[in-house]
């Protein structure tokens, strides 16, 4: 079958075979044009020409698991740890509002120094105080906490099952379970939440089939935002000489995904910017339509060091603000106003 017919089915059923996604996997050439192409007009058909800013805030760099690609792994000792208190989370919250930010993302470790009743109470203020949706990506939690945050005031969920190859989950993420992860992604589905799912590209042993896996898994998942971002190793982790991923295979992965599910949010990613300095224009021009930006001070943005080089990690909130709005506009597209909720959700609601 030709890459041409297989995004004409794309298009028109948003179904793909195994055998066809890895074809679009492995596309060159003109081929490669053509899905980017076809991905990026579908983005512009399905979701319109607004990218949607989301504020980062990240706010505790503890965290109890032991991934073997991260940089704030439990068993790095020379990571730099620290805690923002409620308030101070609050505060920030409310200048990403006042800097024109319609969601903030609250991310963090797995820490549950941050207890139910304290996230909570940090939901509440902060929908009291400001008009923002919040999208929590702080790892799994008991039903009964996911609960408690939804009727607290959160509004979305962010958590990539990383990958779909069991066996290398469970190599990559010593004393979890893969099953306990789909698990917490199907209660905050049923929930309510956006879900927000995806995975990492170019963890070593993983194979061009079990990316095809983890694009289907995104779509059996039914996300309302995808996720899906380039390994990239950090010196003070087991992975620290593996190889990085692929910004060809993440950006090839971005566009069948946007084929797949045309009305899902599609971040281009930090990590994508990272590894190429032109990566998260790529992404945008390939189906993404959502970028993240960090609003915390500086002392903070130092010290949540996942893997090594991360862009905008000397510049100010405001630095990057201006500086991602100029990017947007230089690609022909506008900054989304509003809160930018998922139109895939929108629709199954
Ligand atoms: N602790 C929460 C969790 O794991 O879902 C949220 C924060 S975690 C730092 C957010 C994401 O960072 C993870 O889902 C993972 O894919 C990504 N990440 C961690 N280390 C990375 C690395 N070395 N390269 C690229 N992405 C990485
Ligand atoms: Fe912790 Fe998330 Fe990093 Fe894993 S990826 S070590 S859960 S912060
Ligand atoms: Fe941070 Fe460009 S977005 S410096």
């Amino acid at each position: 079958m030709k890459v041409r017919d297989i995004l004409e089915k794309a298009c028109h059923e948003n179904i793909l075979t195994k055998d066809e996604i890895k074809l679009l996997l492995m596309a060159e050439g003109e081929d490669k044009d053509l899905l980017f192409k076809t991905a990026d007009r579908v983005r512009k058909e399905h979701v319109g020409d607004e990218v949607f800013l989301r504020g980062l805030i990240e706010f505790s760099s503890y965290c109890k698991n032991d991934c073997f690609y991260c940089g704030l792994r439990r068993s790095n000792n020379q990571a730099q740890r620290y805690r923002m208190q409620e308030d101070e989370i609050v505060e920030v919250a409310k200048r990403a509002y006042q800097m024109g930010y319609r969601t903030v993302v609250l991310q963090s470790g797995e820490d549950m120094y941050y207890n139910k009743d304290m996230l909570c109470s940090i939901i509440k203020k902060i929908k009291s105080s400001v008009d923002v949706a919040i999208t929590l990506s702080i790892g799994e939690r008991s039903y009964d906490e996911y609960k408690a945050f939804k009727d607290a005031g959160a509004d979305r969920f962010l958590m990539r099952f990383e990958t779909s190859n069991r066996q290398l989950y469970e190599k990559y993420h010593p004393g979890m379970s893969f099953e306990n992860r789909i698990e917490c992604l199907k209660w905050i589905k049923s929930l309510g939440y956006e879900l927000g799912t995806g995975f990492l590209i170019g963890l070593p042993g993983q194979t061009i089939d079990d990316l095809v896996q983890d694009i289907l898994l995104v779509k059996e998942l039914d996300a309302d935002m995808i996720g899906i971002g380039p390994f990239i190793p950090h010196p003070q982790t087991p992975l620290k000489d593996a190889k990085e991923g692929s910004v060809d295979l993440t950006l090839k992965s971005i566009a069948i995904l946007r084929l797949l599910i045309p009305d899902a949010n599609i971040p281009a990613t930090t990590a994508l910017g990272t590894l190429d300095p032109l990566g998260r224009q790529k992404g945008l021009m390939c189906g993404a339509n959502i970028v993240m930006p960090n609003v915390n001070d500086l002392k903070y943005k130092l010290k949540y060091e996942l893997y090594p080089g991360k862009i905008c990690i000397n510049e100010d909130a405001t630095k990057c603000r201006g500086c991602i709005e100029s990017i947007i506009v230089s690609l022909g597209r506008k900054v989304g106003q509003g809160k930018g909720q998922s139109r895939h959700y929108k629709r199954a609601a």
